[in-house]
């Protein structure tokens, strides 16, 4: 009997709908290729629904994410809704609620796909950023006291628990291993200051790693690895980082490979439900018009099913998102790809299943 897998969908607001139309696109000709099923139940969350009905995460849609195999997500954020409410509400919400413990973010310049980078090719930009996602500055610790009063403060903690910290250490360890490229791990920290979290952060990194003597170790503070990641990329192999810096670098790194278009992570929980999200956002001003680049989404999918554990299916696709951005559009880094978004899922999907 063939697998069936169930994958719960948030197409969620602005160009979120359209993009994961074409992630589904190539989902369903991958299926259809490597002999599985997948059923797509579709949520309605976001922006609309909490302006139209005032919920943001109702019971009834986390039952029913608690038993898929995996979320698929398109974009949150809406014009009308103060920034905070859905980040919080929904995206953190996910994050949290499911331990999704682990931010993966693929870093690769693809042929055919401009970097702003002089002299620097798909040779060169090549890494992995493992993002702690459920501790750190995000983990919503700290309060504020007297607000708007000349005597006003406000705290903000940054939590880190040996146990967070290990388990997120770990997963690059293995990551790296199984990557098997420079089988190089790069602590991302900044020891020099935050004397306490990346103490922790730094003790832990090399007692695991001796666990892992065929994994050469490195260290970089978060700063100097923006310089680095700009002047020599090629360095990286894979980083571990935390929450905070993870977030700032990964947006650094989005556009060493070519912007948002191409940018695409996985929220990751080994033992339980992951979520996999194009990480551009919801371009609102967009919405309908056909013409933000569904590659994110696509490679979203792609991330989905080698975490899955359908590795063929995964490789299928990366090998026609590869041909498609090599071969069939145009200039992406001036947001002129030559087809429309639903052309490109075409193309994809196409040159699936023809090969
Ligand atoms: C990301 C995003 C989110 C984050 C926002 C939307 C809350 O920037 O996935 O990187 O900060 O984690
Ligand atoms: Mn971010």
């Amino acid at each position: 009997m063939s697998k069936k897998y169930s994958i719960a969908v948030i197409p969620g607001d602005g160009t979120g709908p359209e993009v994961v139309n074409e992630g589904i696109k190539v989902l369903e000709a991958v299926a259809k290729k490597f002999e599985f099923t997948i059923d797509f139940t579709n949520y309605d969350l976001g922006g609309e629904r909490y302006k139209a009905t005032g919920e943001i995460f109702p019971d009834t849609a986390a039952e029913g994410l608690t038993t898929a195999d995996a979320i698929y997500l398109g974009a949150i954020g809406h014009p009308d809704v103060k920034p905070g409410i859905l980040e919080k509400g929904l995206l953190l919400k996910l994050r949290f609620d499911f331990d999704q413990y682990i931010n993966l973010r693929p870093v690769k310049l693809y042929e055919g796909v401009e970097t702003p980078l002089k002299n620097k090719s798909p040779d060169d930009i090549d890494f992995v950023v493992v993002r702690e996602n459920t501790e750190g500055l995000y983990a919503g610790a700290g309060g504020c006291l007297k607000r708007g009063t000349p005597d006003e403060v406000a705290i903000q903690s940054s939590i880190n628990t040996r146990k967070g910290v290990e388990r997120c250490i770990r997963f690059a360890f293995e990551y790296c291993r199984s990557r098997n490229k420079a089988k190089k791990l790069t602590l991302c920290g900044k020891t020099n200051v935050l004397t306490y979290a990346f103490d922790l952060w730094e003790r832990t990194f090399y007692e695991v790693g001796e666990e892992y003597p065929d994994i050469q170790t490195d260290y970089a503070h978060v700063d100097a690895i923006c310089m680095w990641m700009v002047k020599n990329p090629e360095w990286f192999d894979v980083i571990v980082t935390d929450n905070m810096f993870g977030d700032i670098i990964t947006d650094l790194a989005a556009m060493i490979q070519g912007g948002m278009g191409i940018a695409a992570g996985g929220n990751i929980n080994p033992e339980g439900v992951s979520m996999f999200e194009p990480i551009g956002g919801s371009a609102p001003k967009y919405t309908g018009k056909q013409i933000i680049n569904p590659i994110a989404a696509i490679s979203a999918a792609q991330i989905m099913l080698a975490t899955i554990g359908e590795n063929k299916a995964s490789k299928a696709v990366e090998k026609a998102v590869i041909k498609v951005l090599r071969d069939d559009l145009d200039d992406i880094a001036a947001g002129k790809m030559g087809y429309t978004t639903s052309e490109v899922g075409d193309l994809v999907a196409e040159y699936i299943i023809a090969n």
